[in-house]
């Protein structure tokens, strides 16, 4: 898939393929850097929402946009791949919370018109589609005046094209090496989730693959203000002191850097 064109036709495919173990792996909670870390941390982090008209930009098989439901948000999920929105409206059917969901690319947002919502949250999806700055001109567009966009990617600064944890002897974390930071050029990358004492391990035999659009810090801030917005608030959250005291997979992330980057931004 290296000589492939990453456009969002790539994207959806790449998605698509990925549905049906992304699905199972997040419903059994095997996601853990969202369950412990990464979801506690972003519901703390976002507005209100009780009451509220929500769009969640990429919202996968809709694990989060049911969490943001069960917090009160009149919830509405968009996501460019078939086979993710299936599988949540399969969800939705089952135990119905009241979630519209709609097939479509975040960088348009052609079902929606023009302040539809009262807030757009995201989670980890922005930085999986090639056109951030048409993605962030089409959640102004919908949101209302004075409407909130809140959204996590991964840490552009710490998570590169090239990283390496530093350890020593022991194992222990001593470092996290970063490189090719400047470096635009999209790229596929084969991940799973963590095992449970929280290693990669070797050769995984059912690896998601994930088309990746590097940014640097500056781009993704660039292009939230030139899409209109002011931001209001950012986070570089880490792992709760206890969990990370409990598991080294997660205390690596409280000591040497962010494993996220939280965005609050609102359209004044
Ligand atoms: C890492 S998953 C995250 C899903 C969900 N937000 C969650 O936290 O479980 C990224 C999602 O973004 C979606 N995505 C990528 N580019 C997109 C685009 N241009 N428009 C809509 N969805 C997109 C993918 O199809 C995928 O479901």
């Amino acid at each position: 898939m290296t000589d492939t064109i990453l456009d969002e036709a790539a994207v959806a495919a790449a998605w698509n393929r990925n549905a049906d173990l992304w699905t199972r792996e997040v419903r059994h909670g095997r996601d853990l850097y969202r369950e412990l870390y990464t979801l506690p941390a972003f519901l703390a982090f976002m507005p209100p929402i009780a009451g509220r008209r929500v769009l969640d930009l990429g919202c996968g098989e809709g694990s989060n946009t049911r969490s943001f439901a069960r917090h009160g948000g009149v919830m509405t999920g968009i996501d460019l791949s078939t086979e993710m929105i299936e599988r949540a409206r399969q969800e939705e059917a089952r135990e119905p919370l009241g979630i519209s969901y709609q097939i479509g690319s975040f960088s348009e947002l052609a079902p929606f018109g023009d302040e539809d919502f009262d807030c757009a949250l995201s989670t980890m999806a922005l930085m999986d589609g090639p056109d951030l700055g048409a993605s962030l001109r089409a959640a102004f567009r919908v949101l209302k005046p004075g409407g909130t966009l809140c959204f996590s990617v991964l840490h552009p600064c710490f998570i590169t094209p090239a990283i390496e944890w530093l350890t020593d002897g022991t194992g222990a974390h001593l470092g996290l090496r970063v490189g090719r930071y400047f470096e635009r050029t999209p790229f596929v990358e084969h991940w799973r989730f963590s095992r449970r004492d929280g290693t990669e391990g070797q050769a995984p035999r059912e690896p998601f693959t994930v088309p990746r659009f590097p940014r640097t810090l500056s781009e993704y801030v660039n292009a939230v203000i030139d899409a209109g917005f002011r931001i209001v608030r950012i986070e570089e959250p880490r792992p709760g002191e206890e969990l990370a005291r409990r598991h080294e997979w997660l205390g690596r992330w409280y000591r040497h850097a962010p494993l996220v980057l939280f965005v609050s931004a609102v359209k004044a």
